[in-house]
């Protein structure tokens, strides 16, 4: 019909000023959302995470002998409130079909479990998903294109933690994920499974905790280099990015041993 035709007309000569101003500019496109690139959210709420947990029957192939894929994807916000930590594990994924992407979807997934009716990616500032997101200009992807923007599913297990300043666990804005879902794809887009994010806890955040975590810490050595063993005091050594995190445990190892030698 007529609108479609003066549609068709009209994306066509977008097309030719776009190559022709693209030519001019040189080789970079930069892809921005309909209403512009995503914002960074900064008041994300302290303590609050959400977790979005595998189901045990899987989407694509219900009766897979080997099981639905297993794993999480868990967010809290950063402790100065700017983006979320994102803490995605995932293991028993399909042996072919990959490298898998994942992404927030906008809709939950229905009691039925059905991973379509989670329609597409988060995409609050209507960016689309073609042409494929520049991880570079992260600002400039969809909000919900965590493999674009954070990297694909490329291992056995996959373990992953990384930081996102546009995904949001401030409720009411567009970028709110905690209502919503993700979707784990084969590289050809098809949708194998999905689960539902959930508060999970509003508790204070593990980070600065005294907890469980230290009791392995004595083992952590930084990124690349080895620990040397002491002499005389028996507490361990810290070497590297592991040791910031592990200096009270160390006083404390210090003082520990100080007790036995008195
Ligand atoms: C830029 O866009 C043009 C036209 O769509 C495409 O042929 C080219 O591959 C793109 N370049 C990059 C670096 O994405
Ligand atoms: C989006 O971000 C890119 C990369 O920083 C920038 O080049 C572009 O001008 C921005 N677009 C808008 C509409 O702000
Ligand atoms: C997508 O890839 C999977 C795994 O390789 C395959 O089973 C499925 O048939 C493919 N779907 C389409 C539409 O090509
Ligand atoms: C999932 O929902 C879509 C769209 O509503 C429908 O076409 C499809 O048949 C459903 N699939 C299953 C397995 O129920
Ligand atoms: C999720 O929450 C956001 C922000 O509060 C809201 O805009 C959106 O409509 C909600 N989506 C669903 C599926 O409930
Ligand atoms: C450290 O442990 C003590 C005793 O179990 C507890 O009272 C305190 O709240 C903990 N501190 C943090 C930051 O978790
Ligand atoms: C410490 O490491 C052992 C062996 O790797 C593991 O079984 C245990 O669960 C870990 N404990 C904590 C508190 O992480």
């Amino acid at each position: 019909n007529q609108f479609t035709t003066f549609n068709m007309v009209a994306i066509k000569l977008i097309s030719v000023s776009l190559a022709a101003l693209l030519s001019c500019v040189g080789a970079l496109n930069i892809t921005t959302g309909a209403l512009g690139n995503a914002t960074i959210v900064s008041n994300n709420p302290p303590g609050v995470v959400y977790v979005a947990t595998l189901p045990t029957t899987e989407f694509n192939n219900p009766n897979d002998p080997r099981g639905n894929i297993k794993g999480s994807v868990a967010a809290t916000a950063n402790p100065n409130g700017i983006g979320v930590s994102i803490s995605v594990s995932f293991s028993n994924l399909p042996t072919s079909g990959g490298p898998f992407l994942y992404h927030i979807h906008d809709a939950p997934v229905p009691a039925d479990g059905n991973c379509t009716s989670t329609l597409g990616h988060l995409d609050p500032f209507i960016r689309g998903e073609t042409p494929a997101c520049d991880a570079t200009l992260p600002q400039t992807c969809q909000v919900g294109d965590l493999s674009g923007k954070h990297g694909k599913i490329e291992q056995e297990p996959f373990l992953a933690t990384y930081s996102d300043d546009f995904a949001t666990t401030s409720q009411g804005l567009g970028s709110f994920f905690g209502n919503r879902s993700f979707v784990i794809h084969f590289a050809n887009k098809t949708r194998i499974t999905c689960a539902n994010f959930a508060l999970s806890s509003t508790t204070t955040l593990p980070s600065n905790s005294n907890s469980s975590c230290a009791a392995n810490s004595t083992t952590t050595s930084g990124a690349g280099s080895s620990t040397t063993p002491t002499t005389g005091t028996g507490a361990a050594q810290f070497t590297g990015a592991g040791a910031k995190t592990v200096a009270s445990m160390t006083s404390l190892l210090g003082v520990a041993a100080l007790a036995l030698l008195l």
